[in-house]
């Protein structure tokens, strides 16, 4: 009976801490509008996550490719003068990745936007309306959400081909 005591004043704590957790939104350190890069700059997704199509990591585009025009850049919006803060003094952008799936699973960007030609909308949504960064992820990337397209696209479900 003690133990269970103790196992209880353990749990409900954690269920409520994971519950808070899950729900609260994720904040980027800047307000990044992917609508303005695409419509008004003329940039392609590939231009800034410049991986995707090689390898298993898209990659966040940092300050080395934000610096080819926010050097120097005068502008009246605060957060764009705050990126040629980071690209003047050098300093890291520390973009927190949203969409991500645990270790022991195995997901490329190469072998679904590359080889299978899966628009990006698909798995992220009409990024390119975007004005404020991802909050959450576009949908929740449960193993149901791989299996079940997979299966569709009759691509084979052995456990070993997502979990190495
Ligand atoms: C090819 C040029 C180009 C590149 C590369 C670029 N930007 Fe921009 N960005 C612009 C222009 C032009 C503006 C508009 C500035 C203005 O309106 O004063 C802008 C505006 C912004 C704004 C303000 C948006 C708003 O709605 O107020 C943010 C934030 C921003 N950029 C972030 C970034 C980040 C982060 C990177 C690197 C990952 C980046 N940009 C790369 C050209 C670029
Ligand atoms: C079949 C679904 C699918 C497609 C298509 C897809 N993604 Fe992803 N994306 C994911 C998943 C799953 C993750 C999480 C991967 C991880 O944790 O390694 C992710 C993560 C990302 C990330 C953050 C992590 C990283 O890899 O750098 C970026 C950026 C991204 N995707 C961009 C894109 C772009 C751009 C395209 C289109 C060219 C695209 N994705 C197409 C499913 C997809
Ligand atoms: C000018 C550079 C730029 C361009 C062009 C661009 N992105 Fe991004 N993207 C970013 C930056 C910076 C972030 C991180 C901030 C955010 O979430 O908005 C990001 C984040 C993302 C993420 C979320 C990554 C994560 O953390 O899970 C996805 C998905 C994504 N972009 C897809 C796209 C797609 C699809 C396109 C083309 C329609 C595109 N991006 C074009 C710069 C760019
Ligand atoms: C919208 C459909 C779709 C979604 C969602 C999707 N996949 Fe796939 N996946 C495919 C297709 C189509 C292929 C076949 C690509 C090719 O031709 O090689 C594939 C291939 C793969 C392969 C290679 C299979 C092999 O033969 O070795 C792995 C691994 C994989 N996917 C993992 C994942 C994981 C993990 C997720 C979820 C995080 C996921 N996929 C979500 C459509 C999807
Ligand atoms: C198409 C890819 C894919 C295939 C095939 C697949 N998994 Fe998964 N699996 C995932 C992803 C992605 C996650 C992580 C997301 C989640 O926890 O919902 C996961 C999570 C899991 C977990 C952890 C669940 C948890 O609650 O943490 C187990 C256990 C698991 N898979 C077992 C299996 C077994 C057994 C098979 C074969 C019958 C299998 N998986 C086939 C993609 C796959």
């Amino acid at each position: 009976m003690k133990t269970n005591l103790k196992i209880v004043r353990y749990l409900i704590p954690s269920v409520f801490l994971l519950a808070f957790i899950h729900c609260q939104d994720i904040t980027q350190p800047i307000q990044f509008n992917h609508q303005h890069h695409i419509e008004e700059v003329g940039y392609t997704c590939t231009d800034c996550h410049e991986n995707v199509k090689s390898s298993s990591r898209a990659s966040i585009p940092n300050i080395s490719i934000c610096e080819e025009c926010h050097t120097d850049m005068e502008s009246d919006s605060d957060e764009a003068n705050k990126v040629g803060e980071y690209v003047n003094s050098g300093t890291v952008i520390k973009w927190i990745q949203v969409h991500r799936v645990p270790d022991h699973a195995y997901f490329s960007h190469r072998r679904h936007a590359a080889i299978a030609e899966i628009e990006c909308t698909v798995c992220h949504g009409q990024v390119e309306a975007m004005t404020k960064p991802f909050q959450r992820p576009f949908t929740e990337l449960t193993m149901s959400w791989c299996v079940d397209c997979h299966k569709d696209s009759q691509i084979q479900i052995d456990c070993y081909s997502c979990h190495r």
